[in-house]
């Protein structure tokens, strides 16, 4: 599908000079620029307090495209997007201000700010008469449990329709994540065997090898739980476990999604593992552990590093575990789903020289080195029937000669757009804090980890006798 131009509108991002927009946005907007996918109209209005103006905007904008655009930096393309930049100081009468600034009847409004600071932005964002005709992005996490993500969703419906809200997930941009539907409803060789009958278990596993990155602050409100598993992991859950849908239109894809969501139990405590990150060694230096990362209390009890065992009372999938795992200061940064299917139901080739038989299974590697991998047996070549684990590797960088592009560009034209496909509805992201509910109210002890390993060892007793893949 090649993309279009977005009808006219302005964009407005609230909270321009923060990190999301310099690391982020910027950039994101910028490449669309460059590759002709802004709006064919209009201006990209940044609100923020302090004391930018726009010339000094321009600056930030800028130094944000110099450091972080992943196609680097051409004059002509930041010509394209610098004319459209201006700023809005976000004072006593800022959303006024804004509202006589933003002169195309419709815009994009983007909520880059801590979620707390949501709801009083979209009262007055409402106070200034700008529901009418906007399209509005809220970051994740939305809410920090079931009361609250059900209490922020009220407060937004009070100014703005389910049908103007667009809930950003930015793993739903990655393209591998968005390959899971292509490859599973276009290829009618999988399709067939994907189902309890054929699958033993699979695993998602979202690895990084950074720490908390000077977020200290910030993490210690969500953990690994809220940080991740609730939004990233169980996004790419719902897309390996949907029907499929009739369409490919918004609603029908995100009706299959919210079915997965309905029928996924809620987590059972003695099911799940926390643990958190003590000091360690990633790729042969020493790093702090996270009681010591700046913001972080010295007793603190959150967690870096989060397992959990997943069940979806579904036909498809009733008695197929889904095995959960993500953490920080792991030994490097991967998130790979790793689909294991059943063992053959007898083996000849035991005791002639076969070493280390697995059954078949599937890897999608969402990042980094984005492709897919199938393993199989094969004989070894030789007199004797013995068998060795062979693949079949399928690479992005190799096939098409591109690397992905950066999940928030497509999300940023998507949302101008009006395409819900790719943003969390309501309903989801409700269920989907239920499910995690009883993980909040009766978390499980906190183990520590040293940095620069695969996390507790708690980690490997909950999905023995399996193994995870990545280790
Ligand atoms: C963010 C989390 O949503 O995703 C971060 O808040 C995390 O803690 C990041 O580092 C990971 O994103 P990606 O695209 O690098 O996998």
């Amino acid at each position: 599908m090649s993309l279009e131009r977005p009808a006219p509108q302005d964009v407005i991002v609230v909270g321009a000079s923060g990190d999301l927009s310099r690391r982020k946005l910027m950039p994101a907007l910028y490449n669309l620029a460059a590759s002709d996918l802004l709006p064919s109209r209009g201006s990209i209005i940044g609100l923020a307090p302090g004391d930018l103006d726009d010339e000094r905007f321009r600056e930030f904008a800028r130094g944000s495209i110099e450091e972080f655009s992943r196609t680097g930096f051409d004059q002509e393309s930041w010509a394209g997007l610098s004319s459209r930049l201006t700023f809005v100081r976000l004072d006593e009468d800022g959303y006024q201000r804004l509202a006589q600034r933003a002169r195309e009847s419709e815009r994009l409004i983007y909520l880059a700010v801590p979620p707390s600071a949501v709801p009083e932005i979209v009262r007055k964002l409402g106070a200034a008469g700008l529901a009418s005709g906007t399209r509005l992005v809220v970051e994740k996490p939305f809410g920090r449990d079931l009361a609250s993500a059900k209490e922020l969703n009220s407060t937004i419906h009070d100014i703005f329709d389910e049908s103007q809200v667009f809930r950003i997930d930015h793993y739903l941009g990655k393209e591998t994540v968005q390959n899971i539907l292509v490859f599973r409803f276009g290829n009618a060789l999988f399709e067939r065997v994907w189902n309890r009958d054929a699958i033993d278990h699979m695993q998602i596993t979202v690895a990084e090898s950074i720490g908390v990155e000077g977020r200290g602050a910030f993490y210690e409100e969500a953990g690994a739980l809220r940080d991740i598993v609730q939004n990233h992991v169980f996004q790419v859950l719902s897309l390996l476990a949907m029907e499929p849908p009739v369409s490919l239109a918004p609603e029908a894809v995100r009706d299959e999604k919210a079915k997965v969501f309905s029928a996924m139990r809620p987590l059972a405590p003695a099911k799940t593992v926390r643990g958190q990150y003590g000091p360690g060694a990633i790729d042969g230096e020493q790093v702090p552990g996270y009681r010591e990362e700046p913001g972080v209390a010295p007793d603190s009890a959150t967690e870096t590093f989060f397992a959990a065992q997943v069940e979806i009372d579904s036909w498809r999938w009733a008695g197929v575990p889904f095995y959960l795992r993500t953490g920080k200061r792991l030994p490097r940064r991967a998130t790979e789903v790793s689909v294991v299917f059943r063992d053959v139901p007898l083996c000849f080739f035991e005791g002639t020289g076969v070493q280390d038989l697995r059954p078949n299974h599937l890897v999608l590697r969402i990042q980094p080195e984005e492709g897919i991998n199938f393993s199989f047996v094969a004989k070894q070549p030789g007199p004797q029937v013995s068998a060795q684990q062979v693949s079949m590797d399928f690479s992005y960088r190799d096939s098409f000669m591109t690397e992905p592009a950066e999940a928030y560009e497509r999300l940023l034209h998507d949302a101008m757009d009006g395409d819900h496909t790719l943003f969390a509805r309501e309903d989801s992201v409700e269920r989907g804090w239920m499910v995690v509910q009883p993980a909040l109210e009766n978390p499980a002890p906190v183990c520590t980890y040293s940095a620069g390993s695969w996390g507790p060892p708690e980690a490997d007793e909950l999905i023995a006798p399996r193994t995870w893949h990545l280790r």
